[in-house]
């Protein structure tokens, strides 16, 4: 069993892809040989939804809090917070250095040296400035000892009903030897043998759920058809494609705005938005994964995971890499003092 720290939980998205043990869409995700030695996250009520849904309990604290002693454990995984990296909609400023969390994972790594880390990010961290919120993040993680691999990938490539681009960053400390490659896209057009993108109908059960809430009022749809030509408008999504991505900002989702959202009925000009449960399924959660909170805390939350299923085949391939340097580990290790003392408990 490898142990895993996991920073950022949020509800669990990323925490579920790496354990496995769950289905989706018929498929099946095997249980993967980790144990959560710690979860936490700042959000109480994403840490009551991942409380109930996982037999290990994440607490509530913020991450500036914690310390670990050294080789406490294999993995540290986390999602660092990325409104202020958001291309969309930024919410802080990103040159604040109190809002790049990432130093603060790479603080906890530098306490643990696990031997594996996994980073994950927006696009716009990868893109922003020219990447200067990614260099700095990968030379930071580099002067820890860690060689450092990424890749901008697409989760509708690994079997997700939406595209969605996300920066996944790995590091592999550099006394274990192989080198990580990212597991090959299993859909779209660089599967081989090609496999479509699983559509977004595979996870819309009834276009017309009872539920009035869900549907925009005629006012607002009458709203947005007057509106002047340059005001967004929310998006149409084609049943037979993945969903467009899906945000935090989902509990607000406005006929106004470049969200994506279905059309009921073209005659009657219906549109509504997502439940939170089909939110929860363009996001690759299983239908056995509650949210026992209010809609408006679980589309926030949902809208922040990492999707379970491609993080689950990034997490297997991971595990695979520590597997086939499991055997002789100790021999490969460096005569450097730092790394070794590395095995002993002294925080
Ligand atoms: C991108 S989300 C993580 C999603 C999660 N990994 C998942 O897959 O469901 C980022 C999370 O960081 C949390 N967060 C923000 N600031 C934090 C802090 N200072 N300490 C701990 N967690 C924080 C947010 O509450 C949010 O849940």
């Amino acid at each position: 069993m490898y142990k895993v720290i996991s920073l950022f939980s949020g509800c669990g998205g990323a925490d579920l892809g790496l354990q496995g043990g769950f289905s989706f869409l018929g498929k099946r995700y095997n249980r993967q040989q980790v144990e959560f030695v710690h979860a936490s996250d700042v959000d109480e009520m994403a840490v009551k939804t991942y409380n109930h849904n996982f037999e290990h309990k994440a607490i509530v604290v913020d991450i500036k809090k914690l310390n670990f002693r050294r080789g406490f454990a294999d993995i540290v995984i986390g999602g660092f917070p990325c409104q202020q990296f958001s291309t969309v909609n930024p919410t802080k400023n990103p040159n604040r250095k109190e809002n790049q969390l990432f130093w603060e994972m790479a603080r906890v790594i530098d306490q643990v040296r696990p031997k594996v880390f996994i980073a994950e990010n927006v696009k716009g961290f990868y893109t922003l400035e020219g990447g200067k919120y990614f260099n700095l993040a990968k030379k930071e993680f580099e002067s820890l000892g860690y060689r450092v691999y990424h890749r901008l990938i697409n989760c509708a490539d690994y079997g997700v009903p939406q595209l969605r681009q996300r920066i996944i960053i790995i590091g592999v400390r550099k006394d274990i030897k192989s080198d990580f490659i990212f597991p090959k896209p299993l859909h779209g057009m660089e599967s081989s043998p090609k496999n479509a993108w699983v559509p977004l109908k595979k996870v819309i059960k009834s276009l017309i759920p009872d539920d009035e809430r869900f549907y925009f009022s005629e006012r607002a749809v009458q709203g947005a058809k007057n509106a002047k030509p340059n005001m967004k408008r929310a998006v149409a999504q084609d049943l037979e494609k993945p969903c467009l991505t899906i945000t935090s900002h989902l509990a607000k989702v406005s006929i106004n705005s470049r969200d994506p959202v279905l059309l009921v009925d073209p005659k009657k000009e219906k549109y509504r938005r997502f439940t939170p449960r089909e939110a929860a399924s363009i996001q690759s959660f299983p239908e056995t994964f509650e949210f026992p909170v209010s809609d408006t805390s679980a589309y926030k939350q949902i809208g922040n995971a990492i999707p379970p299923a491609m993080f689950w085949h990034i997490g297997k391939t991971l595990i695979a890499l520590l597997e086939a340097n499991k055997v002789g580990m100790r021999g490969t290790l460096p005569s450097n003092m730092e790394l070794i003392t590395g095995y002993i408990e002294f925080i």
